[in-house]
């Protein structure tokens, strides 16, 4: 049992530059770069070993692999073994006829979270069905990680409802193409009271019929006050360390005396629940 305090944990968070389909290429470079790597949380970017802009569904299906079974769930498995904690990161995932874009949670070897993106962005509606699990949150030596996948940044509501399933820190594999997230999860960050970790890629894609995709880079991990605690570049490979105490995701005061969750008023919210949007 290491003597220091129970609520400090450390972080990091891998950018990458996957080669599209090169999947055992590109788990073999990132096992190379986390080597020696200890941290409490890792996490790694979506589709992370495949690359993202898929030509087509059948495309996608013949790189999926079922959640705890397929080379790189077995990779983020042996991953967690190596750097003693969670390790978070994404991948085609098939069950039954589905498909989903997923990210799993791996910890001691095994699958112990799993979570497939909700919200899908531009074509990815083509390819994968839309995720079908509540937002996960996933405790490893009392630090509680949500997750959630890219896109899910522009719909406040998934990093809300983590914030308020117990989250300390979102955990964001993300294959960013807008410049806006940068800007929206110190947001998510300070709104909720927790650490956000958003693990991007870098390197462009071309595959018609899908348009020209530049990924932007600038992964971040980020204090409850939406502090940018570590960023990393917007055109190489990096990889991003902190220490953060989850004491601070779990005071929701601001210096006001107000409680960013306690002072909520449900009540007034049934158009979040029941309103068809804008209509
Ligand atoms: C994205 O959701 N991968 C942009």
């Amino acid at each position: 049992m290491s003597s220091r305090d129970a609520s400090v944990h450390r972080i990091a968070c891998l950018q990458t530059a996957p080669l599209f389909g090169e999947r055992e290429r590109n788990l073999d470079d990132l096992e190379r770069r986390i080597e020696g790597v200890e941290a409490d949380l890792l996490v790694l970017p979506e589709l992370f070993g495949t690359g993202y802009s898929f030509r087509d569904r059948a495309e996608a299906l013949s790189y999926s692999e079922p959640a705890a079974s397929g080379p790189t769930g077995e990779r983020l498995c042996r991953w967690s073994e190596r750097t003693g904690g969670l390790v978070v990161g994404g991948f085609p995932e098939v069950d039954g006829d589905r498909l989903f874009n997923t990210c799993v949670a791996a910890v001691g070897g095994v699958v112990r979270g799993l979570y497939r993106k909700v919200h899908l962005f531009g074509f990815e509606d083509e390819i994968y069905d839309p995720g079908d699990t509540p937002f996960p949150v996933v405790e490893h030596r009392g630090l509680r990680v949500g997750l959630m996948i890219c896109f899910d940044w522009a719909f406040p509501e998934a990093a809300r409802c983590l914030t308020l399933a117990g989250a300390d820190v979102l955990a964001h594999p993300s294959n960013l193409v807008l410049p806006f997230c940068r800007q929206a999860m110190p947001i998510r960050a300070l709104e909720n009271g927790v650490f956000a970790v958003t693990a991007n890629r870098v390197g462009t894609e071309h595959r018609p019929p899908r348009p020209e995709l530049p990924f932007t880079g600038h992964s971040q991990i980020l204090s409850p006050l939406g502090e940018v605690l570590a960023e990393g570049s917007g055109n190489t490979p990096d990889l991003l360390t902190a220490t953060i105490d989850a004491a601070r995701a779990r005071d929701k005061s601001l210096r006001s005396g107000n409680d960013r969750i306690a002072e909520r008023r449900p009540d007034l919210y049934g158009p979040l629940l029941f309103s068809e949007a804008g209509r």
